[in-house]
């Protein structure tokens, strides 16, 4: 327990904790930083934080997970390439007070068991979490879509790290036993049931994603490049959320081979994610599970996001009775996996492909049967 680790570091009782959930996305991938449609649920892995006022300006945080410490000066925010773990904190620290929410120095111990490097957003959790414990320590009145931002900024431009609005979004505002239906254009969202009678299989494939930050911004500049090639037809297109599928046959003759791979991912992505939420809302399961398999062919025939490792474990699961889907999830190279698996057939489901994927590559998947959970600042 996280306050039991703040009395023994520290040696007195932490005053408030936080926590912040990782995610795992059911199915719209690469589609956030498009302003297009996203499916992700919480799920019950969590980055805790407890703390406590100082009277000076000084932050002492204590990493449990990296069993590291380090501390810094609310006055001297800057970037620490020595301990990277904290730059997450460090960010949403300068980031409020940049907007005028004067800080106090603080003891702060935190850590969790959301897998790290893993596509589960571990980051985001970190970031939510942290964002959190000041508002819960200095009792400030923040917006929840303005923890959110603030957040995604802090990873944006203070970590360096450019991605989408999705999973800060479900880290703070996922509900349990629902997924989370965004539109990332207006960030107007909705929660949708899941049923208990299936589970959310998340396969590790223990592969560290060491090239998703070039590629992912490789695939970025692509979006941006192929929306003004197709801007060139007359099309009014802001963003690939404004092309609509009848439209690739004119976006064919701007682009590329390679550019309307990337733009068909997208564009039918778009058309699967907010498919997947109708039929969720019907009870189609199986529909439902199809669309996460189509899914899977663009990201990784169309996207080129996928790896040998993903794919393996995809195929595996879809050889084991009461699957309904399966794909990658997150940004991929790496990574997990994600299945819809009916309930009474995930024990089965677990051991199987754990087998199967030592049996096929001779790697150790972790996996992890998924509750989703309430984000941050569930109401
Ligand atoms: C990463 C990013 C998200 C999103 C996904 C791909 O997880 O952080 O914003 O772009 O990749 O869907």
């Amino acid at each position: 327990m996280i306050e039991e680790q703040f009395r023994q570091l520290v040696g007195s009782s932490p005053e408030v904790v936080a926590r912040a959930p990782g995610r795992v996305n059911l199915i719209g991938e690469h589609t956030d930083y498009n302003d297009g449609f996203v499916l992700p649920a919480a799920i019950d892995r969590y980055i805790e934080f407890a703390g406590r006022r100082r009277s000076d300006r000084l932050v002492r945080v204590y990493s449990i997970d990296f069993r590291d410490q380090t501390e810094f000066s609310l006055d001297a925010l800057q970037k620490d390439t020595a301990h990277t773990w904290s730059n997450y904190l460090r960010g949403v620290s300068k980031l409020l007070e940049a907007d005028g929410h004067r800080l106090r120095g603080a003891d702060i111990v935190f850590g969790g068991d959301v897998p790290r490097e893993a596509g589960l957003s571990s980051s985001a959790a970190v970031e939510v979490a942290a964002a959190v414990f000041w508002q819960n320590l200095l009792k400030l009145e923040l917006d929840p879509v303005y923890v959110i931002k603030l957040a995604r900024k802090a990873e944006n431009e203070f970590v360096g790290v450019p991605c989408g609005i999705m999973d800060q979004f479900v880290s703070a505002l996922g509900r349990q036993n629902h997924a989370l239906f965004l539109d990332c254009r207006d960030l107007t969202y909705r929660h949708v049931p899941l049923r208990a009678s299936v589970k959310i299989v998340v396969c590790n494939s223990g592969v560290k994603r060491a090239v998703v930050q070039s590629e992912y911004e490789v695939r970025l500049k692509q979006c941006r490049q192929a929306v003004a090639q197709i801007a060139t037809t007359g099309l009014a297109v802001k963003t690939l959320r404004d092309v609509a599928p009848a439209d690739l046959g004119t976006a064919r003759s701007a682009l590329n081979g390679l550019l309307l791979r990337r733009a068909r991912h997208v564009v039918t992505e778009n058309q699967r994610t907010l498919e997947a939420v109708k039929v969720l809302g019907e009870g189609d399961l199986v529909r439902f599970g199809e669309l996460m398999n189509a899914s899977h062919e663009s990201l990784r025939d169309d996207y080129e996001v996928s790896s040998k490792e993903l794919d393996t474990l995809v195929e595996l699961a879809r050889q084991q009775p009461g699957v309904l889907g399966a794909r990658m999830t997150g940004a991929g190279f790496g990574g997990c996996t994600v299945n819809l698996v009916l309930a009474e057939a995930a024990a089965a489901f677990t051991e199987n492909v754990r087998k199967g994927y030592q049996e096929a590559l001779g790697m150790k998947a972790e996996i992890y049967v998924c509750r989703a959970s309430d984000g941050a600042l569930a109401a």
